[in-house]
């Protein structure tokens, strides 16, 4: 494998700091051109002066001058801010390959400035391909870029089916640790706090993913990535409850031979496995030990508490703009229960709204949902119902953003 120099968007997040922990392990495989992130200039300069990359960018200016200030890497790295930072990092020419860390929608353009620039693209920033999938898999097939899922269970997915014709898969399992409300019964919901919310039993994420994945809306989202990763319909997706989260993900091919991939739950085994693609690295980590484990044990999923995977489901039914929607509206609600705007039980039902919502729009014949006011726009926007460009992709974002927010203001007024 040759040496390859990486962007890496979102470097102090959780995705980026095990980035930058393989990059550590593998000084001559892979060096750094550029590190991105939002605003915690502290840590991006602790970074900038391990990893020495040419660029750093912060998306906030104000937080930019002040990693300025601090002079990391004796001052030979160039600082710069705003999308047109992340844009440079993203595409610059030096660039091998890209790690799309960023959390939520702000990495879409970023994102899509990699692929447009023929990148070697690991995307564990899913709701980019949930916004955008099927754009982004087209634009990388005229581009040259490479798509790869960073994700673990996306991640296990592609390891199932290398080597095999994608067209032989009959069903994709993705596995759900159910996060920390497993087994809660649905009236105990209520008493939720958000320190519970936040403590996930495997995984130790950034806070938007755990709480996604105390909601299982993640798992909503996956099913919606995993669709444009694996050209797959929906109807040959399935989710399974798996609460050890050992086995990543299975694949049953149409002869009924089901491969699954396994291994302890560690992102730095599927970020190494994008880093290093087609080959594999050494890595040296604690080892999967199945006399250890014992019990893997696997469940269907209960809809009726997890009321977010079903409207997931829903919207991907719908296709066109209707994820996007989703997603931005998600992403507005778990900010605002973040910050202490309302109980957890609340995020299930504002989000069954704006679905709601955004159904009558695309069915006016259909029945009348319970938010009072209309839309904005009389007839049934176009991106709603195709994606065809990354335009389209923002406005049915910020489409989803504004009736969330619409909701829950209401819901502060009554
Ligand atoms: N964590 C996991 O194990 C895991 C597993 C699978 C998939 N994912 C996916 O990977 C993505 C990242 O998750 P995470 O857990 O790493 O999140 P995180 O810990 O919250 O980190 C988010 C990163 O994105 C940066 N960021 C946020 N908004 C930005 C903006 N507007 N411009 C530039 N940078 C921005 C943050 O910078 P600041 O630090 O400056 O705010 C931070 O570096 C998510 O889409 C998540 O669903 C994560």
């Amino acid at each position: 494998m040759d040496h390859k120099k990486l962007t890496i968007l979102g470097s102090t997040g959780s995705i980026g700091r095990n980035t930058l922990d393989v990059v550590s392990r593998n000084p001559d495989r892979f060096s750094v051109h550029a590190l991105a992130a939002h605003s915690n200039h502290e840590l991006l300069a602790r970074q900038v002066e391990e990893f020495r990359p040419a660029l750093a960018v912060l998306f906030d200016e104000e937080a930019a001058g002040r990693l300025k200030e601090l002079r990391p890497n004796g001052g030979r790295t160039a600082v710069a801010w705003g999308m047109e930072g992340l844009l440079e990092a993203a595409g610059a020419a030096e660039v091998d390959q890209v790690v799309a860390g960023m959390v939520g929608a702000a990495g879409l353009l970023p994102t899509h400035a990699a692929v447009s620039a023929g990148k070697q693209v690991g995307v564990a920033n899913k709701e980019v391909m949930v916004l955008a999938g099927e754009l982004m898999m087209n634009l990388a097939r005229q581009t040259g870029a490479v798509l790869l899922p960073v994700d673990s269970e996306h991640n296990a997915i592609f390891q199932c089916l290398n080597g095999e014709d994608g067209a032989q898969a009959e069903r994709i399992i993705l596995t759900a640790s159910g996060g920390p409300f497993l087994d809660l019964p649905r009236e105990k919901f209520i008493s939720i706090t958000r320190e519970q919310a936040l403590r996930h039993p495997n995984w130790n994420m950034g806070p938007k993913i755990t709480i996604d994945s105390a909601t299982m809306m993640n798992k909503g989202l996956e099913v919606i990535e995993a669709r444009w990763f694996f050209g797959l319909p929906p109807e040959q997706i399935s989710v399974l409850v798996h609460p050890q989260s050992i086995v990543h993900s299975m694949v049953e091919f149409v002869d009924g031979s089901v491969l699954a991939q396994l291994g302890l739950p560690d992102m730095r085994v599927p970020i190494s496995y994008c880093l290093s693609y087609p080959e594999r690295l050494p890595l040296d980590l604690p080892r999967l030990n199945l006399g250890a484990v014992r019990n893997l044990e696997f469940r269907e999923v209960d809809h009726e508490r997890f009321v977010c995977l079903s409207l997931a489901l829903r919207a991907l039914k719908l296709e066109g703009g209707v994820p996007a929607a989703l997603n931005g509206a998600n992403e507005e609600v778990v900010a605002a229960y973040l910050a202490g705007g309302f109980p957890f039980h609340r995020i299930g039902s504002i989000l069954e709204e704006v679905m709601e919502h955004l159904e009558q729009e695309l069915n006016p014949a259909g029945p009348t949902p319970a938010v009072k006011e209309r839309p904005d726009e009389a007839l049934t926007p176009g991106y709603l119902k195709h994606i065809a460009t990354v335009d389209d992709a923002v406005a049915a974002d910020g489409h989803g953003r504004k009736l969330a927010l619409r909701i829950i203001s209401q819901a502060a007024n009554t």
